[in-house]
C-alpha cells in the first residue's frame, strides 16, 4: 500500500533484474516460409536472426508474472514488500484493467499499487524515472517496474516490413531506496515524446478514435509503420537524448562502462555507438536473438549482460531507447545490486 512516508528518502537504487522469453524460437528461415523476405534481407537490415512468441493461451501478464517472479528471487523480496508495480507495455492484455494489477496480484504483491504505463518501446526507461520519483520522494520504497510485450499477436504476419521485426518477452527490475541520506543509483533521466508523428507508428484500429465495433479493413487492426521516418527520428533523438542527458550530468562518453540501447534494429545502434564515439567494447546488444520486445527490450539486454558477467556491480550504466508516441528516453545508472 503506498501511504505517505515522513522518513527521508534515500536515493532509489537499481536493486535486481530479470527476464522471461517464451519457448518459441522462430527464426528467419521460419519467416521466409510465411512471407516474401530472405534471412540475408533480414539480417543486413537489421541484424535479426530470431525472436519468440508467446504460445495461444499465452497473454502479455502470463509473461509479465513470469519475469516479475525472477526479478523479486533475484533480489530475495517478499513480494508483500512491493509498494507498486509498473508494467509499461504497448501490448495489454485487455484494453483495461492493467497488466500490472493482473500481475501483482499473481506474484503475491499484495500491497502493492499498480498501472500500466504507455510510452511503447521507451517504456521500461520511462517507468524507471517513475520509480526513482516514488522512491526518492518517500512515496515507496520498493517498485517493481516490468516491461511485457506480446507483438506477435498485434502485428500482421502477411506484413513483412513489420512481422520480422519484432518479438515476445518480458524483463524488468527492481528499483530500491537506498539508507536515508545516501546518493542513489540514478544518476538522471532524459524523456521526451513528439505526437507530431504519433501515426508513424501505430495500431489505428481497436481503441476509441475507431473502435473495434465499426467496420475496419484487416491490416487496420494490427501494426502499422513508416519504417523509414522512424528510422530517421531513432538515429536523431538516441545521439541528441545521450547528449543532453551526459552534458547535464556532466559526465563524458569515456566514463560509461555499459551503453545497453532500445533493442529495435542494430544499424540504429550502431549508428547512435559511431556518433557518440563510445567504444564498442562497452555496448550490449542481444536482438540477434530476440528482434524489437519493446519495453522489455532494455530491461532483457540487461538480464543477459549480467549473466554474461558483462555488467557487474559499480558499473555506469547508460540506457537509451525510442517508439511510437514518438517517445525516447535516456537515463544513467549506476548498477548496485544487493
Ligand atoms: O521500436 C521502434 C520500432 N520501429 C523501428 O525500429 C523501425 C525503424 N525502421 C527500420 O528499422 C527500418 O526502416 C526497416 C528495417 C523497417 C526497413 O529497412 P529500410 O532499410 O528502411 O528498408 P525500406 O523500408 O527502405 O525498404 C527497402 C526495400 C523496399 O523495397 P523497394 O520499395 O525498394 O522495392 C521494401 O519493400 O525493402 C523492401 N522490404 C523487404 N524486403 C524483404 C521491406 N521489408 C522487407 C522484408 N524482406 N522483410
Amino acid at each position: 500500500m503506498i501511504a505517505a512516508r515522513n522518513g527521508r528518502a534515500g536515493g532509489a537504487r537499481l536493486a535486481a533484474l530479470g527476464a522471461y522469453v517464451p519457448e518459441r524460437v522462430v527464426t528467419n528461415a521460419d519467416l521466409e516460409r510465411q512471407v516474401d523476405t530472405t534471412d540475408e534481407w533480414i539480417v543486413t537490415r537489421t541484424g535479426i536472426r530470431e525472436r519468440r512468441y508467446a504460445s495461444a493461451d499465452q497473454a502479455t501478464s502470463d509473461l509479465a508474472v513470469l519475469a516479475a517472479g525472477d526479478v523479486l528471487r533475484n533480489s530475495r523480496m517478499d513480494p508483500a514488500d512491493v509498494d507498486v508495480v509498473i508494467v509499461p507495455t504497448c501490448t495489454p492484455d485487455h484494453l483495461f484493467p492493467s497488466v500490472a494489477a493482473m500481475t501483482a496480484h499473481r506474484v503475491g504483491a499484495v500491497n502493492a499499487a499498480a498501472f500500466d504505463l504507455q510510452a511503447a518501446c521507451s517504456g521500461f526507461i520511462y517507468g524507471l524515472a517513475q520509480a526513482t520519483a516514488l522512491v526518492e520522494s518517500g512515496i515507496a520504497r520498493n517498485v517493481l517496474v516490468v516491461g511485457a510485450e506480446v507483438f506477435s499477436k498485434i502485428v500482421d504476419m502477411e506484413d513483412r516490413s513489420t512481422c520480422i521485426l519484432f518479438g515476445d518477452a518480458a524483463a524488468g527490475a527492481l528499483v530500491t531506496a537506498g539508507e536515508p541520506e545516501c546518493p542513489g543509483g540514478f544518476l538522471g533521466f532524459e524523456l521526451g515524446a513528439d505526437g507530431s508523428q504519433a501515426m508513424d507508428l501505430c495500431i489505428p484500429v481497436g481503441g476509441t478514435r475507431r473502435p473495434a465495433s465499426q467496420p475496419f479493413a484487416r491490416e487496420e487492426a494490427f501494426v502499422q509503420m513508416n519504417g523509414r521516418e522512424v528510422y530517421k527520428f531513432a538515429t536523431r533523438v538516441m545521439e541528441e537524448s545521450v547528449v543532453r542527458l551526459l552534458d547535464r550530468l556532466e559526465v563524458g562518453i569515456g566514463d560509461v562502462d555499459l551503453l545497453v540501447a532500445h533493442q529495435a534494429n542494430l544499424r540504429i545502434i550502431d549508428h547512435a555507438v559511431k556518433r557518440l564515439g563510445i567504444d564498442g567494447s562497452r555496448v550490449f546488444n542481444n536482438l540477434e536473438r530476440y528482434g524489437n520486445t519493446s519495453a522489455a527490450s532494455i530491461p532483457l539486454a540487461l538480464t543477459e549482460a549480467r549473466d554474461a558477467g558483462v555488467l557487474n556491480p559499480g558499473a555506469l550504466v547508460l540506457l537509451v531507447g525510442f517508439g511510437a508516441g514518438l517517445t525516447w528516453a535516456s537515463c544513467l545508472v549506476r548498477y548496485e545490486p544487493e
